[in-house]
């Protein structure tokens, strides 16, 4: 065989990365580099010893059915039940999933609804991480805008209206309404009411994204998309990674006893965590998860704070920030032709990194607006990376 036609290990894989961006980088000890980039949780918040005592408990008590093959536990799908009905959602055992984390449901739903071709809703700006699942899956994206209000429900109806004319029936609208990841915005009540009526009126199943929907700094947020439709038109999905920790990677489905089914049976390596589901379950008892995460609304809400006043201190007036009611995001609105790549390589110079707004977005916008997360860094840090972006912002005009 000619040296040229001998087949390279690279020509099995090369096509199927087209899809996708780049995998995720996990922050390295940067030096003296401020990371404002990553949505991580506050490594100081974790209830470490109430874990370790759960874990104690369901290691005791229950090894033989916690550490072998088996479902996930049904105390911890109770709870999320629990959970569902406490936020006005009606649920029952059999409307629930758990997952290794939201993001398992989020990579499993374009299993279940996306043919290549497909149409699928996504916001713009919006959390990628589950967008490049559906776009791997060969669904055509359209994007409606988020505005300081969330989703654009106007800009959505008439989107549906076009595309039934033509004939089209998106498989579902992807959502963040509740302190939106990366605009941090809340959506409030009428464009709730308006967006599940379009989801029914259209007949267009809508993903509500619910990650962060409990750290609210305020007000409790309006009701759930769920709790706002009892048809099975709204999937919720949620996580115990904000409210817990992420390195457990538990998270839920809840919604219409089918899909539910359906997104199970193609989770293919079958249930979450016997030994897991039995240690977040032993945890929560008791109203300990509730009361921690109270603490996380006011650590978070103190983080917040200190991010807003840093800004209103060191960065030029005409950078728009609007106040995030809660979660772990300031979303940051440029002047006029200033981009945030170019910002963001100014900041880097100056020991200090955030995410630019073109990282959220699947139709290549962006670059006006960018994003910085309060959650994870020390308070100093908060404080430091904001006074260095602010230094960047003095270079640039
Ligand atoms: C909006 C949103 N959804 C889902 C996730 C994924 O969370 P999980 O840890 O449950 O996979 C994140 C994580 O950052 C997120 O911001």
């Amino acid at each position: 065989m000619p040296v040229s036609s001998v087949p390279t290990l690279h020509e099995l894989y090369a096509g199927r990365a087209k899809t996708l961006g780049p995998a995720q980088i996990w922050p390295e000890h940067e030096g003296d580099l401020i990371t404002l980039a990553y949505g991580f949780a506050a490594p100081e918040m974790f209830p470490t010893d109430d874990l370790l005592a759960a874990t104690a408990e369901v290691l005791a008590e229950d090894a033989a059915e916690g550490l072998n093959y088996g479902p996930s536990y049904p105390g911890l799908v109770q709870l999320v039940v629990d959970r569902m009905h406490a936020q006005g959602t009606p649920a029952e055992p059999g409307n629930v999933l758990i997952a290794y984390g939201s993001s398992q449901v989020l990579a499993l739903l374009p299993e279940v609804f996306v043919e290549p071709g497909d149409t699928v809703i996504v916001e713009g700006p919006t959390f990628m991480g589950a967008v490049r699942h559906f776009a791997a899956a060969g669904a055509k994206l359209l994007t409606v805008n988020v505005d300081d209000h969330g989703l654009d429900v106007d800009a959505l109806e008439s989107m549906l209206r076009d595309l039934a004319k033509q004939g089209k029936r998106p498989k579902f609208i992807y959502t963040i309404p509740t302190f939106h990841n990366p605009s941090g915005t809340l959506l409030p009540l009428e464009r709730r009411q308006r967006l599940v009526e379009l989801a029914k009126e259209y007949g267009v199943l809508v993903v509500e994204d619910d990650a962060y929907g409990e750290l609210y700094f305020e007000n409790p947020p309006p009701p759930r998309l769920s709790a706002l439709n009892h048809d099975g038109w709204v999937l919720q999905v949620g996580t115990f990674s904000k409210i817990l920790a992420p390195g457990l990677r538990m998270g839920w489905a809840c919604g219409n006893h089918e899909i539910i089914q359906r997104l199970h049976s193609f989770k293919l390596e079958g249930s979450s965590g016997p030994y897991l589901t039995r240690v977040v379950e032993r945890y929560c008892a008791d109203g300990r998860l509730a009361r921690h995460i109270e603490e996380l609304r006011a650590a978070y809400r103190e983080r917040r704070d200190l991010m807003l006043a840093a800004i209103a201190r060191e960065w030029p007036k005409d950078v728009m920030v609007p106040k995030p009611e809660g979660g772990f995001f300031v979303w940051a609105r440029l002047p006029k032709g200033m981009s945030a790549t170019k910002l963001l390589a100014e900041s880097e110079k100056h020991g200090v990194t955030f995410v630019p707004g073109t990282h959220f977005y699947a139709n290549g916008q962006g670059d006006d607006a960018f994003r910085l997360s309060f959650s994870f860094v020390p308070h100093q840090q908060i404080e430091d990376g904001i006074a260095r972006i602010g230094a960047a912002f003095r270079t640039m005009v």
